[in-house]
């Protein structure tokens, strides 16, 4: 229950003060791998005083949107739904025993499966967001020019957007960890794979990304994979799929649209090496490439050159969501960038003019990486 007498406008402001604690990928390995009771317990408290004030924080930056954009209906919306999550976890005094994880952990599963269902919501919210902030904005938002909008007020669009979602990431992360902890299934602790085979996720990826293509386009390119294709790390398979899917839907669409008349699609090229401290996916493609002044909008969530057929169900396209779209929403590589970076990795492009792009994805090992949270 939520009570009402509690002046939780004060306490959100007051645990949104609080720094969150980044944690290791080993750290969340070794509490997962070792999880009875006791540990389960350990993990519950931290959880029931760390969540609140990641979550504290996302109103608060909500709270804080320029412009007015934070009185907007979406906004609200979305902001209610992080109180709202805060507020029940606020209202269940600090799991002692059993029985108090036990419902600890129920509540952490309703208010990640509301999460999920929110998402399309906060998808939509951010997308009109950006639409509001683009009028406000002449020239369209992106790093550069979210710096520079009208009014001569500074306010770094993409800056917020980043925070946002990895803020996002990060708490569907030790929510997810944690109820999957509890389950014992093998080769996998909580959400991390033991031993995860990159070349098993580029498979998979290229697999559901060309089943897209086709549906699209009528064909789709082959995917070839080369390089040391035995190796296996321990990571989170769902962050390693997400970077790959999205990045293979964007050579497949580009190798399709860039070699329309050609007789035969060009292949796409998956390298996989492994370094000493990270792994690296390399994807090329020969799908026209991206002009060199172009290439910093990339990383931008509103840059998308999708055509309007491919971005019809682009708003309920989402982080999470298990409808995919070819293209559209401008998502796609900054939140796949994110993924990376979240564990200390980073995805870069560089592109060849008239040929093709290449994409470098390096992941850190586990253990070697901790959590990267916004300031
Ligand atoms: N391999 C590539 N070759 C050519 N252009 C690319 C490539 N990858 C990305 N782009 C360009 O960058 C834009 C942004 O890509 P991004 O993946 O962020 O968004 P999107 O594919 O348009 O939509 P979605 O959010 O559904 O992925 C694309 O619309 C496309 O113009
Ligand atoms: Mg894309």
């Amino acid at each position: 229950m939520i009570d009402s007498h509690i002046n939780w406008e004060e306490k959100l402001l007051f645990s949104a003060l609080e720094k969150p604690t980044p944690i290791t990928l080993q750290e969340m390995h070794t509490f997962g791998k070792a999880a009875n009771g006791e540990t389960r317990l350990a993990v519950a408290k931290f959880l029931h005083s760390e969540l609140p004030v990641r979550l504290a924080q996302r109103v608060r930056d909500l709270n804080r949107l320029p412009f007015g954009l934070s009185t907007m209906s979406s906004i609200i919306e979305v902001k209610e739904c992080y109180e709202r999550s805060y507020k029940r976890i606020m209202s269940m005094s600090c799991p002692h025993t059993a029985s108090d994880e036990e419902r600890f952990r129920q509540l952490v599963t309703e208010i990640k499966k509301q999460d999920s269902h929110d998402q399309a919501m906060i998808s939509q919210a951010l997308q009109e967001l950006m639409l509001t902030t683009r009028g406000l904005n002449s020239g369209g938002i992106n790093s550069s020019m979210g710096r520079s909008m009208s009014m001569g007020q500074d306010w770094d669009f993409s800056k917020f957007l980043d925070n946002f979602y990895m803020s996002r990431i990060s708490i569907r992360m030790l929510m997810g960890h944690y109820i999957a902890i509890k389950d014992k299934v093998p080769g996998r602790v909580g959400i991390i794979n033991d031993n995860l085979k990159p070349i098993d996720v580029v498979k998979q990826a290229a697999h559901d990304a060309g089943g897209l293509c086709s549906y699209y386009y009528g064909n789709q390119p082959e995917v070839r994979i080369e390089g040391d294709q035995d190796f296996s790390l321990q990571y989170v398979q769902a962050h390693m799929y997400y970077i790959v899917f999205e990045l293979l839907k964007n050579s497949m669409r580009a190798t399709c649209e860039f070699n329309e008349q050609a007789e035969s699609l060009p292949p796409i090229y998956v390298a996989i090496a492994k370094g000493d401290d990270d792994i690296c996916i390399k994807i090329s493609d020969r799908g026209g490439g991206i002009p060199r002044k172009g290439l910093d909008r990339l990383w931008t969530y509103s840059f998308t050159t999708a055509r309007p057929a491919h971005t019809k169900s682009a708003m309920e396209a989402s982080v999470d969501s298990e409808k995919a779209v070819m293209a559209g929403f401008g998502h796609g590589l900054p939140l796949s960038r994110l993924y990376a970076r979240y564990w200390g990795g980073d995805v870069n492009m560089t592109s060849m003019e008239n040929f093709g792009t290449y994409a470098f994805v390096h992941l850190h090992h586990l253990g070697k990486a901790t959590e990267q949270l916004p300031e």
